[in-house]
This record gives structure tokens, C-alpha cells and sequence, in this order.
């Protein structure tokens, strides 16, 4: 089946009205195509909440006939005869019946949901968790949505507001709007987005901001730029990265955008804004991990280079690809190795180890669904295309992600900390020495929407919570506590 045609118009569609709807729905179990094939087929025997009948419950998380995703399929397609589970190969295609699986894994994770708010409740103001306990301290408020942040030298954050204001957080007193910031095409998805010091801060005192910006009426594109700043204003701007006007697209999503120094390189991520093949189309800047110097000129090594693809020039500063939207990218303290996290479809954000000239898979191969429950592709894995080192299904709406350095949460070094927005999660991954994730704890929950997670130079996590209505985001920090 050629899916591009079928599915592609659709789910532009589609994302264009979720982008107006509230979180929970945008997240929300149960809508859509898939919920409508559970209701016309299984409903009557497993009940209209999964919460079984004739049938047993498909949300106890108990299986007697395998708990992988594959087994989970075989039950629904080939039947369960002895048991009085009918076959459904006959009516059901693969994608219908991936989509099927994941919404069973939503529901139960929304089951579950209500008994995990309980425990991640703060009693007494303190948090515990496996290893360390610790409490939530407010540093400073936005006047809305907080995006991206980092830290200067004397420990105060910097921090990015997606409509266009940068904010600088001390001792409980914010400072800012900074003045004279790039004007930014707050739309959608998009605004200012990450901020980043320079490495060498001390000596050059550059500060590095990613923004969405327009060119023409309701078309845009991800941009960079450095600048200094002087007695509160934005002064001394340079180009970072910026590209040819024939890539600024009329999507309202997945503008990426993180950015990291390593190695004398700036890395940084772009999503496939809304057009979902551009992720594997090497000619376009989309849906990819960038590799530029720090003053914007481009690496002659970059896995494309001076390669072409379909006729036309590589995009040169393209690192890796089939990237759907990375918002959360660090680098490992110890092996210096790129970890991103990949806000993915419904069912399927994805952790990856991102190496040089991989091929991610998006959207040749996901772990989710489209938003409106129909399917994307009933691939999960190709040759020549990597897997995740850990996906959700479902999602967490996984955004930003930084390595923990610090010494106050000794057990916690080294460990990657992610936010996630709808579920409001902050997850902690340990992972070991041969690069496996082998540990995922969430260790905060329903505090606020988690866009951006900092190791601060204090010891302390920083994160960024938003909530909604009025939209407001907070500078916050896990201070230890016994
Ligand atoms: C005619 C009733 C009936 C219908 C319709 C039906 N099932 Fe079942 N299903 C069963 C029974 C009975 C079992 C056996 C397990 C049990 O309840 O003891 C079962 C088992 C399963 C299992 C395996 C559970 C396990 O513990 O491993 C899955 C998964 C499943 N069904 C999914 C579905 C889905 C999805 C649909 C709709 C496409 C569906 N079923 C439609 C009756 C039904």
C-alpha cells in the first residue's frame, strides 16, 4: 500500500487540529480509528473499557498468552481457538492490529495512572524516590511558557520563553525581558526555543539561542544565532545557522530544538515539521541531528558532504536523519557519547544514542500510531535503520533531557534525566556501562508539564514546569533531603 498517499494528507490535517487542542486531548486514550476497531470488535467480549467480560481484562497488565508486543498481535490475529478468542486476520490488516495493541497499552497506563499520582504526591513537601528523597524549590516565574535553559557562571539560569523573551533567574529575582533579542515567529510549536553558553563563556562570552523565525507570511524555519550580553540588552549578533528560504515551511510542529557543544562542534536537532517524509530525504534540513563549528561554518567530514541524494545536493550539515523531533539532547559525561530523546507519534517517543550517519527510521519505522488512532506503519524495525534504546508506548511526550554531573544525588551521577509534557513526568534512565538503558523511574509527576531538565552547577536539578491556563512556566529545582 502506498501510505504516503493515503495517510499523509490526513495526518497533516490531523496535526494542524491537534496543535489547537488542549494537552489532554491532544494525549488523550481512546479517540479515534483504533478506539473505534476495539468498539465494533472486541468490545463485546473484553468490555467497552478493556476491563473484560466474556473475555478477560486487556488493562491488568496480566497476559496468559505472552506479554510482548508480537504475542499480543498473534493473540489477535491468528485467535485464541481453545480459549474462544476468534481470529481476526480475515478483518483486520497488521497496521489495524498494531493499533490496536498500543491502545491497549495506553488504556492500561491510564488505569495505572491514577495510583501512580498517588504515590509521586510530595508528602510533607518532601518527594521520595528509589534512591534519594528530595524537595521541590520554586527559583522564579515566567510570564509564560519557559522552554529552554542553562547556566551562567555566577549560577543564575538563563532562560528561554517560547514568544520571545529571555529571562535571567537569581535568588528568587527574575531580571529581563533581556532587550534587543532575534524576533522570533511564535506559531505553533515555534518561538525561541534553547539556549546554550558557549563553552569557553569565560573567555568569549557567546550565548547561543534556537528560534523559529518567518520569511514570508505563515511559512518559517528553525534559525541560530550567538550574541553577548551587555548591561541587559542583546547585543553583537552573528548568524549561527540559518537555511535558504526554499526550506521555510508553512508547519505548525516540530520545529526541534537543542542544542550541545562536544568536541569543539556544535550539535543540534531540527524536527520533520509536520511532513513526516522529509525525515529521510538527505537534501532537506528536516528531521535530522546537525554537526557545525561553533562560528557556523560546516565540517568537510560530515557523513553527507558533498554527497547528493535523489539529484540533488545533501544537506551538508546533516549528522543523522529519520529523526521525527528531538527536543531533548545531551552529551554523556563519561563516554561523551550524543543521547537524544524524540518526541515520537502516539505510542512511540524514543531515547536513541545518536552516531554519526544513522538512520533513526522515522517514519519507515515507529513503535506508535497517528494521532487519530490510525496507523503510520505496522514496521517496527528495518535493516540499515536503528532501534531506540528505550521507547514509550505510550508516550510520555518526551522533551528535554540533560546528564546529571553534579555531587549532591551521588546515586544519580551520570544517570539521564527527561521531561515529559502531557504526562508530566520526570523520568530518571540509568544506563550502563555498555551503553543500555537498564533503569527508567519517574521520579516527579503531576507538577507541571516538563519542557527542559539542567544539572545545575549548585548540585541541584533544575527543571522547567509549565502548566496550563494561564499558561506559566516556573524555574524549579530537586534540592536533596533526607
Ligand atoms: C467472542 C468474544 C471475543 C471477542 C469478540 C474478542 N475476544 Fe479477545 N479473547 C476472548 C477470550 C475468551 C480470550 C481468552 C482469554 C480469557 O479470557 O481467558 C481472549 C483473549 C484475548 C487476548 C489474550 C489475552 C491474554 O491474557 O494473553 C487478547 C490480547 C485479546 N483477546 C484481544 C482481543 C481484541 C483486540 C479483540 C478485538 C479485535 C478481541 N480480543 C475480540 C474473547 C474475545
Amino acid at each position: 500500500m502506498n501510505t504516503r498517499s493515503v495517510f499523509l494528507p490526513l495526518w497533516l490535517s490531523i496535526t494542524s487540529l491537534i496543535a489547537s487542542l488542549p494537552a489532554a486531548a491532544q494525549f488523550g486514550v481512546g479517540g479515534g480509528a483504533a478506539q473505534e476497531l476495539y468498539q465494533n470488535n472486541c468490545a463485546s467480549c473484553h468490555g467497552k473499557e478493556m476491563q473484560g467480560g466474556q473475555g478477560s481484562s486487556l488493562i491488568d497488565d496480566q497476559w496468559q498468552f505472552g506479554a510482548s508486543n508480537q504475542q499480543i498481535a498473534a493473540a489477535i490475529r491468528d485467535g485464541i481457538e481453545d480459549a474462544g478468542m476468534p481470529a481476526f486476520k480475515q478483518t483486520l490488516d497488521e497496521q489495524q492490529i498494531r493499533s490496536l495493541v498500543i491502545l491497549m497499552r495506553e488504556q492500561k497506563q491510564m488505569a495505572a495512572s491514577a495510583a501512580m499520582q498517588k504515590k509521586q504526591r510530595a508528602d510533607g513537601g518532601v518527594f521520595t524516590s528509589t534512591h534519594h528523597n528530595f524537595t521541590l524549590q520554586r527559583v522564579g516565574e515566567g510570564t509564560g511558557i519557559l522552554w529552554g535553559l542553562d547556566f551562567m557562571p555566577d549560577g543564575s539560569v538563563i532562560a528561554t520563553q517560547q514568544d520571545g523573551v529571555l529571562w535571567l533567574f537569581k535568588d528568587g529575582e527574575r531580571s529581563g525581558p533581556i532587550s534587543g533579542t532575534p524576533k522570533v515567529w511564535h506559531y505553533g510549536q515555534g518561538g525561541l526555543l534553547d539556549v546554550k553558553l558557549h563553552p569557553d563563556y569565560d573567555k568569549n562570552r557567546w550565548i547561543y539561542l534556537s528560534f523559529s523565525e518567518t520569511s514570508s507570511p505563515g511559512r518559517g524555519m528553525t534559525a541560530i544565532v550567538r550574541g553577548r550580553i551587555k548591561d541587559g540588552r542583546w547585543v553583537e549578533q552573528e548568524d549561527i545557522f540559518r537555511t535558504a528560504k526554499a526550506f521555510h515551511g508553512s508547519g505548525r510542529v516540530h520545529f526541534g530544538s537543542r542544542l550541545v557543544f562536544k568536541d569543539g562542534y556544535l550539535f543540534f536537532s531540527i524536527g520533520d515539521r509536520g511532513d513526516m517524509h522529509s525525515a529521510q530525504d538527505l537534501a532537506s534540513p528536516n528531521g535530522k541531528i546537525h554537526r557545525i563549528y561553533d562560528d557556523g561554518r560546516i565540517p568537510k567530514d560530515n557523513p553527507f558532504a558533498g554527497k547528493t541524494a535523489g539529484g540533488k545536493p545533501a544537506f551538508a550539515s546533516i549528522w543523522t536523519y529519520g529523526n521525527r523531533n528531538p527536543q531533548g539532547l545531551d552529551s554523556h559525561p563519561l563516554t561523551g557519547e550524543l543521547w537524544e530523546t524524540e518526541h515520537g507519534p502516539r505510542g512511540g517517543d524514543e531515547v536513541n544514542r545518536i552516531e554519526k550517519g544513522n538512520n533513526y527510521g522515522w517514519p519507515v519505522i515507529t513503535h506508535g500510531m497517528n494521532y487519530n488512532g490510525t496507523p503510520i506503519t505496522d514496521k517496527t524495525e528495518q535493516a540499515g535503520m536503528q532501534q531506540p534504546k528505550l521507547y514509550w508506548v505510550p508516550s510520555i511526550a518526551a522533551c528535554g533531557a540533560e546528564f546529571y554531573e553534579g555531587g549532591r544525588f551521588p546515586k544519580w551521577r551520570n544517570n539521564l534525566f527527561v521531561g515529559g509534557l502531557s504526562t508530566q513526568q520526570l523520568h530518571r534512565l540509568q544506563i550502563s556501562a555498555d551503553g543500555e538503558i537498564v533503569a527508567d523511574e519517574i521520579i516527579l509527576k503531576g507538577q507541571g508539564r516538563v519542557r527542559d531538565v539542567g544539572s545545575g552547577p549548585d548540585g541541584n536539578i533544575y527543571v522547567l514546569l509549565n502548566r496550563r491556563s494561564p499558561d506559566r512556566g516556573g524555574v524549579y529545582r530537586l534540592v536533596p533531603r533526607q
